[in-house]
């Protein structure tokens, strides 16, 4: 028995393949690093439909809150597509959200020197980028009420809310101030309060944590559209980007695709500590279970092994071992081992997931 527990979902599609991989590298820490994770292995999403006709059940819910850390592979698929919205692949992660109450979601966008050509911005404007977006996940206008569809006089109305209190925003707030303070300590917040009070609240409630907790912290504030220009031009101005649900599902897939390649981004959703010490987390990566390659040993398990490596540092206080895993993901780009979706070039030879894995190790 170690003092770190894992529970592994690998899920569907290309899920169990990344997840093969990532299993190998685990058992390379417990053997030559002598980090030893007590691992467990469950169902989730349409594998969960398929065993037990739920995408998650009461049990692996259970097993979960009772981790250091959740590992995701990937849910969903056409097979799943006609199934009542309450049993969907996807009902499974968002209930692991939810009642983990997992508030802020670390979505890095970093640039591999070996990818730094694969971006659609020029290589100056990526090269050696390395910012983290800090996404609220549980609130906002996802969430907020009054929401729906209502009639008003002769004609249909759309409503949602954003909605939020002064303690969402100062833990998620608080995450971001923690996370500068172990990078390049500067902190821009995001929000439109030009034009929304729930912005202006949000302004005000970050400045406040800010003012009591964080001085040290160089903190900014920028508004969201604006933000996004300035993703796009200069990205590299940025270190840890704070914002709300909405604008961070939209400013966090920009900035990843600044990098290049879905296959090669990771993520991490965190929560409240637990009795450890260690907070309620779950690591996935941030593509699908990509139907169209499942099956063909040609996805990329970057995306996953470096969520591993994302649960080194910041479940398990492992941050050098999370730098080793990065470098070696690294090592391995730089010696021109590709798998597809990493490949632009007509006719070369891409490597499997299982050979991504394996030059991992080796690296
Ligand atoms: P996707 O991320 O699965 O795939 C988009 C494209 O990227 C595909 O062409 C795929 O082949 C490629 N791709 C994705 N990951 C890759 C990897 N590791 N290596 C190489 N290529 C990769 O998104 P899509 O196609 O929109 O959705 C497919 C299914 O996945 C749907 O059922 C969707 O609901 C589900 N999905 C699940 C997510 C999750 O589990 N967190 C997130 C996004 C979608
Ligand atoms: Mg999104």
């Amino acid at each position: 028995m170690s003092d770190r527990s894992l529970l592994v979902l690998p899920g569907d599609g290309i899920g169990p393949e990344v997840m093969a991989e990532v299993m190998r590298i685990i058992d390379w820490y417990g053997d030559k690093r002598d980090l030893a994770f007590d691992v467990s292995e469950d169902l989730v999403g349409g594998a969960a439909y398929d065993a037990h006709g739920t995408p998650l059940t009461d049990a692996t819910m259970e097993r979960a809150q009772n981790v250091d850390a959740v590992l995701l592979g990937a849910v969903g698929g056409p097979k799943y597509d006609a199934l009542d919205f309450s049993v969907k692949p996807e009902r499974g992660l968002l209930r692991l959200r939810k009642e983990m109450d997992l508030f802020a979601n670390l979505r890095p966008a970093q640039c591999f020197d070996a990818l730094a050509d694969f971006s659609s911005l020029k290589r100056e404007v990526v090269a050696g980028l390395d910012i983290m977006i800090v996404r609220e996940l549980t609130s906002g206008v996802y969430f907020g009420e009054p929401r729906g569809i209502f009639e008003e006089g002769n004609e249909r109305v759309g409503v949602n809310t954003q909605r939020y209190t002064e303690s969402e925003i100062a833990r998620v707030a608080r995450a971001a101030f923690e996370l500068a303070r172990r990078r390049a300590n500067r902190v821009c917040s995001m929000e439109k309060a030009n034009v929304m009070e729930s912005g202006v609240l949000w302004r005000d409630v970050v400045q406040e944590v800010h003012d009591a907790e964080y001085g040290d912290v160089q903190l900014s504030h920028m508004y969201a559209d604006a933000g996004a220009m300035q993703l796009t031009r200069w990205p590299k101005q940025f270190d840890v980007i704070v914002t709300d649900n909405l604008f961070g599902d939209l400013l966090s897939d920009l900035a990843a695709m600044l990098t290049g390649s879905l296959g090669m981004l990771p993520s991490a959703s965190l929560g409240a500590p637990m009795a450890n010490g260690r907070p309620k987390a779950l690591y996935e990566p941030v593509h699908g279970s990509a139907p169209d390659i499942a099956g063909q040993g040609k996805a990329n398990p970057c995306a996953c092994i470096l969520s591993f490596a994302m649960a080194l540092r910041y479940s398990f206080d492992e941050g050098e071992e999370a730098d080793r895993l990065e470098r070696a993901v690294e090592q391995v780009l730089a010696q021109g081992v590709r798998t597809a979706d990493l490949l632009n070039v007509e006719g070369a030879s891409p490597a499997t997931t299982r050979e991504m894995g394996d030059a991992v190790i080796k690296a």
